[in-house]
């Protein structure tokens, strides 16, 4: 049978099940990466399995997120982090060194791997012909251990690029159209693979926008063959040894292909506040914008801001408008230095912040209020950007320096310049100091684990009962994010902190959570959350599920979940179930009380459950959309109780 690139790499990983998309498959992954906001727990939860040193060909621990240090929690977590990568055979890429997906395309993917990363944009690596997947730290500690990832095989949907892209468009309007054509529902269960005659005209880089930002979609990941432009790009990174030829047979078996001819595409933007609004900028009203954000794990290689460099050479920074740069990595902002990109970006008025997340994650550079904010970035939710008034645009880095020379949102055309075309350098300039290397297994038995106050255990689950008795504590809508759940910003400094970090839970959806849940909690009773469609759409981030089991949460009722959230609920023991008739939905009211019969009986015998709303009266079914792993998991009271 003529093979899909993602069927082929996928069969060479193949651990349990087979290759029929729908169907729970296992696979060998032979490389992790964690950033910090996610990985204190992957690895404390490591620890717990007692296992000497990681098992995975690769593994990387990344701080790239919570680098502001105000107060000790941040630079504990760093200091544990690092000893934990001494002791257990990980690299260790320093606060500094840059952004986890930025990185680890330049200094360790390699075409045909496996990868699973605690961090939702970790399918940024299907730009080298990886598989490449986000998943909660759990799983990423449990392949560390050693065991396979399990998943949904995949529907594969080809994207077939064709023409090429006219000056002043580029790799992120590519990402945007896929996301107006697509949405950012109903595409669980896929992977986007990228192929066509328009490929070809794309660097690593570029296609690395692409993959980076599928995660929006919602798919499993999105890949690029691995063909000449990646043997360049890993030359160029001294490391050309790694690259091999991949790609899908001829007339490979695709569930759907969707053409695109990058010759018609113009200049998008998202609308606040999703990454699926998207319209012409043309088209959209005019705006006046008072920030520019050129970075990101989207849009923050030495490409993106070499291009912006050459457009503002000889131009200024318009008054209204603070213009804030985070280069992806180390590597970018030296190569920027060596070849005097970076002079003109300062010459031109930017302010330069840490190679890391920065104003992504919404831990600084917070815009002015009541404005509007245009951010190369990935996601525009309603409150990321760390203020609840911001309108953030989401846009190329064309048009970002269009914004910066204008002041409002701008097609990048009607600049009236010519468009200045930057190549990619021959050879990068490499300096690997501050990736701190794995040591030898002996000397690093002896290694002690730095724990500082912000350091706690990780909180488990109970058995599932026999039957559940709940309140209805919160009712939310569609599109609930993991920003909603649990807010980042801030209060992330907190992630290695349960009992604290949780009285954040809903917190901007509504302030007395907690206080109810606790209460409801030492009354004896369960936790119950009705939400809408989509929901836990975002990031990779466990603390949405860790912190709602720490406070008692034991179901989530909803019309749909994501995938990795889905996935994180079942590993912390939280039953996600859905709605058998959708309307059910609205026959339910926050403080109704629920009772679940015999549903440890159910889980193992039935996919259906009949529930019963004792407050309104009424009965609805629920399904149980799981495996039988999923299964014996959620008995378990989670995946650690069964590792
Ligand atoms: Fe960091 Fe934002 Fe990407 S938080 S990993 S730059 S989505």
């Amino acid at each position: 049978m003529k093979q899909t690139l993602t069927q082929k790499i996928l069969e060479r990983h193949l651990v349990s099940g087979s290759c029929v998309p729908g169907r729970e498959i296992s696979i060998r992954i032979d490389q992790t990466l964690t950033q910090d906001a996610t990985g204190t727990m992957a690895y404390l939860q490591f620890e717990s399995m007692d296992i000497p040193r990681v098992k995975t060909e690769l593994s990387v621990s990344y701080i790239d997120h919570n680098t502001v240090q105000i107060g000790y929690e941040n630079a504990d977590d760093h200091r544990y982090l690092q000893s934990v990568a001494e002791k257990f055979g990980l690299y260790f890429s320093r606060p500094g060194n840059g952004i986890c997906h930025q990185v680890h395309l330049e200094r360790f993917g390699k075409p045909g791997k496996t990868l699973i990363g605690s961090d939702s944009h970790t399918p940024t690596g299907g730009a080298l012909g990886m598989i490449a997947i986000g998943a909660g730290g759990l799983d990423v500690a449990l392949a560390m251990a050693g065991e396979p990832f399990y998943l949904t095989c995949p529907r594969v949907i080809k994207i077939n690029l064709l023409g090429q892209l006219q000056p002043w468009v580029s790799a992120k309007d590519i990402i945007l159209k896929v996301l107006d054509l697509f949405g950012t529902k109903g595409n669980v269960g896929c992977v986007f693979e990228y192929g066509g005659p328009g490929v070809d005209t794309l660097t690593v880089p570029e296609r690395a926008t692409i993959a980076n930002m599928g995660a929006e979609c919602g798919v499993t990941t999105s890949i690029f063959p691995s063909d000449e432009r990646t043997r360049r790009f890993l030359k160029a990174q001294h490391r050309e040894e790694d690259w091999s030829e991949l790609k899908a047979d001829l007339e490979a078996d695709y569930d759907r292909i969707v053409d695109i001819d990058l010759s018609k595409l113009t200049p998008l933007t998202a609308m606040p506040h999703s990454p699926g609004n998207v319209a012409p900028i043309r088209e959209c009203e005019p705006v006046a914008i008072r920030q520019v954000c050129l970075g990101s794990c989207t849009n923050s290689s030495y490409k993106d801001l070499a291009t912006v460099a050459k457009i503002l050479k000889g131009r200024v920074t318009h008054p209204d408008v603070s213009f804030i740069i985070a280069p992806g990595s180390k590597q970018v902002l030296e190569n920027l230095a060596r070849d005097g990109y970076l002079a003109d970006l300062f010459a031109s008025g930017a302010r330069l912040m840490e190679n890391a997340c920065g104003f992504c994650i919404g831990n600084s550079q917070s815009p002015q209020s009541g404005s509007a904010s245009l951010r190369t970035s990935n996601r525009n939710f309603f409150g990321r950007s760390g203020t609840r008034d911001a309108q953030v645009y989401l846009a190329s880095p064309e048009s970002a320096a269009a914004a910066v020379i204008t002041g409002h949102l701008t097609d990048p055309r009607d600049l009236g310049i010519p468009y200045p075309e930057v190549s990619l350098p021959e050879e990068f300039y490499v300096d690997d100091r501050t990736i701190i290397k794995p040591k030898e297994a002996d000397s690093a038995a002896t290694v002690a684990i730095y724990r500082g106050p912000n350091i706690g255990p990780p909180p488990t689950n109970e058995l599932l009962p026999d039957s559940l008795d709940g309140i209805v504590t919160l009712k939310v809508g569609d599109h609930i994010t993991t920003d909603h759940i649990m807010p980042a910003g801030e209060r992330m400094k907190y992630r290695s902190n349960i009992p604290k970090y949780a009285e954040y839970l809903f917190e901007i959806l509504d302030s007395t959570f907690f206080q109810r849940a606790i209460k409801i909690k030492e009354s004896g009773s369960s936790n119950i959350i009705v939400a809408g469609s989509s929901y836990g759409q975002g990031s990779s981030r466990e603390h949405a599920a860790i912190c709602p089991m720490y406070v008692g949460v034991k179901a989530i009722l909803a019309k749909s979940f994501e995938r990795i959230h889905a996935a994180n609920l079942i590993n912390f023991g939280i039953l996600p179930l859905t709605f058998v008739r959708e309307e059910d939905y609205d026959h339910l009211a926050q403080g109704d009380r629920l009772l679940f019969p015999d549903i440890r009986n159910s889980l193992l015998d039935r996919d259906r459950l009949q529930i019963r709303n004792c407050t309104q009266e009424l009965t609805m079914e629920v399904a149980f959309e799981l495996s039988s792993r999923q299964k014996k998991i959620l008995l378990a009271g989670g995946a650690l109780h069964r590792s």
